[in-house]
């Protein structure tokens, strides 16, 4: 197929492009770098452009012959989205819903959409079965909901075929150590407590200690973003007509904070200091995968089951490329 990436450029984005690109498809990436790097998407397959921009995707969709639309382009950060909700809204809604249009006038009818575990909010529930209500906590989960709502309306009236995947913490990089996780600035655990054992940081704050899980920090269901890849890949051949796929993406394992910064110290061989400091808002205590129905309807199973061998891929990225990538 002739699949074009919407913010390929990016961390989820760029290793879709990379598994896309391996099972043989020819991918264009279109992206306008403003959170996305042009080092992480193979030469001669960027198209720099706004998501907004509906003519100048028109042009490209015809112009490439595109079957299908992969869309990563997105603000992600909950924090972030609290301070400025109308970029979010912007972004992540109007702009979504102009590449729709879009893909309308193009005659382009297959979409896989990154949605995410901030759709359900504190659900209270653990594992979190697609079946949860979805009653997000804060605009950047809302914004990812009304695309979702917006994508059945459209299947049901226009036909579209489309999967909506709910990422729980994308993490890790490919294990060749070339493209990786590049946020400035950075917010996600992961990277922030290898920037430690880099000597970047001097420590890492663990954001509450008193919820009420084991050890008493937050627990995440942390996804390899090789198998998020492998997913997207998946749920493109399983796209049919009138009919959505909203599938969780996790492995069904919660980590905690303190089990994370743990499996960091094992890794890199750095005493990696921490202290404890005040709960962030808007974190659930915990969020874990239930999976069964990617396993179900993609056959899909994560290959990194081992927190080690997530941070392990990390770690490779982020010692190699200590400053991220070149642009
Ligand atoms: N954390 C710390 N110290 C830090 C950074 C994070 O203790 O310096 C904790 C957070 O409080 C949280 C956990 O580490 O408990 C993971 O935090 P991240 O920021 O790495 O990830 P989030 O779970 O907050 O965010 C992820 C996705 C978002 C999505 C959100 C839904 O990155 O896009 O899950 O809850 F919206």
């Amino acid at each position: 197929m002739n699949i074009l990436v919407v913010g390929g450029a990016g961390y989820v984005g760029s290793h879709a492009v990379r598994r896309l690109i391996g099972a043989g498809h020819c991918v264009w990436i279109y992206d306008n770098l403003s959170r996305g790097h042009r080092g992480a998407v193979p030469e001669g397959r960027l198209i720099e452009g706004e998501v907004a921009d509906g003519p100048r995707l028109i042009e490209v969709m015809k112009e490439h012959r595109i079957d299908a639309v992969m869309h990563f382009a997105a603000y992600a950060l909950v924090n972030e989205s609290v301070v400025d909700p109308a970029m979010y809204y912007r972004n992540n809604v109007i702009a979504t819903l102009e590449l729709l249009d879009a893909m309308r006038q193009a005659k382009v009818e297959r979409f896989v959409f990154s949605s995410t575990t901030a759709t359900y909010g504190e659900p209270g529930l653990s594992p979190i079965p697609e079946t949860t209500p979805q009653q997000p906590i804060n605009p950047y989960g809302f914004t990812k909901l009304v695309i979702e709502r917006a994508l059945a309306d459209y299947a049901a009236a226009y036909g579209f075929a489309y999967a909506a995947l709910r990422y729980f913490n994308a993490a890790g990089a490919d294990p060749a150590g070339d493209i990786g996780e590049d946020h400035d600035p950075e917010s996600h655990l992961i990277p922030i407590v290898l920037q430690v054992a880099l000597g970047q940081r001097e420590q890492v704050t663990i954001f509450g200690e008193d919820y009420p899980t084991a050890d008493g920090t937050c627990v995440r269901d942390y996804i390899h973003v090789c198998d998020l890849a492998d997913a997207h890949l998946l749920a493109l051949e399983r796209l049919q007509p009138g009919r959505g796929l909203c599938l969780n993406l996790g492995t069904g394992r919660g980590t905690s904070v303190r089990e994370i910064i743990e499996s960091c110290r094992r890794v890199t061989g750095h005493p990696i200091p921490a202290s404890i400091g005040p709960r962030r808002a808007g974190d659930p205590p915990e969020l874990v995968a239930d999976s069964r129905r990617a396993k179900e309807e993609l056959g899909w199973v994560p290959q990194f089951t081992e927190v080690d061998e997530i941070v392990s891929t990390a770690w490779r990225w982020h010692r190699d490329h200590p400053r991220g990538y070149p642009n």
